[in-house]
């Protein structure tokens, strides 16, 4: 299966939106420790409506004991808008791990270009600069769902069927 992972993800809802969405790929959710939240947190069950419950969740001490879980043959890809790769031009395997920066800053440099660092193009940014610094990036939950639907959709035989 797909795994996606959530480096110390800050905001509820958009973990419960995240566990929602992986509910649906069938894809496992790994979240690595420190959380901005519980995981009981009645703002992540809300935005998960639920489907919390139908995700496989996976919760790591730390980015170290996430890697220590991982087996020889795992690939793993960083999502960042410094990617060097499109996230449509990468050859994603059905057993890949996906993983994703936490709100406010990302995740370190050590581990973002330790593996292959993958973007999704931002047209809008080119219009030029904006003090809004918000505005150079997307939300966390838009980007799962966007690459997560693209690997999912490139791993499945049938794709309106079900992940092997
Ligand atoms: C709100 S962003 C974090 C923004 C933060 N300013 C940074 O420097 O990474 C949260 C996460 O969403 C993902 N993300 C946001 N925009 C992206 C993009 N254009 N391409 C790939 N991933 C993106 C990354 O995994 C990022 O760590």
């Amino acid at each position: 299966v797909l795994n996606i992972v959530l480096y110390q993800p800050e905001i509820p809802q958009n973990t419960g939106a995240i566990a929602r969405t992986c509910a649906m790929l069938t894809a496992r959710l790994h979240l690595i420790r420190p959380f901005g939240f519980q995981i009981g947190d009645k703002r992540v069950r809300r935005a998960s409506m639920d489907y919390l419950e139908d995700a496989e969740l996976i919760e790591h001490a730390s980015f170290e004991a996430f890697e220590a879980s991982l087996s020889g043959e795992s690939r793993v890809w960083t999502l960042s808008d410094k990617g060097s790769q499109n996230y449509t031009q990468v050859e994603y395997s059905k057993d890949d791990y996906l993983v994703f920066g936490r709100e406010s800053d990302g995740m370190p440099d050590e581990i973002l270009f330790k593996y292959p660092c993958v973007h999704i193009p931002m047209p809008g940014t080119e219009k030029g600069p904006r003090d809004d610094h918000r505005f150079h990036s997307l939300n966390l939950s838009v980007c799962v769902g966007i690459v997560g639907f693209e690997a999912a959709r490139q791993v499945t035989k049938n794709w309106s069927g079900n992940l092997e």
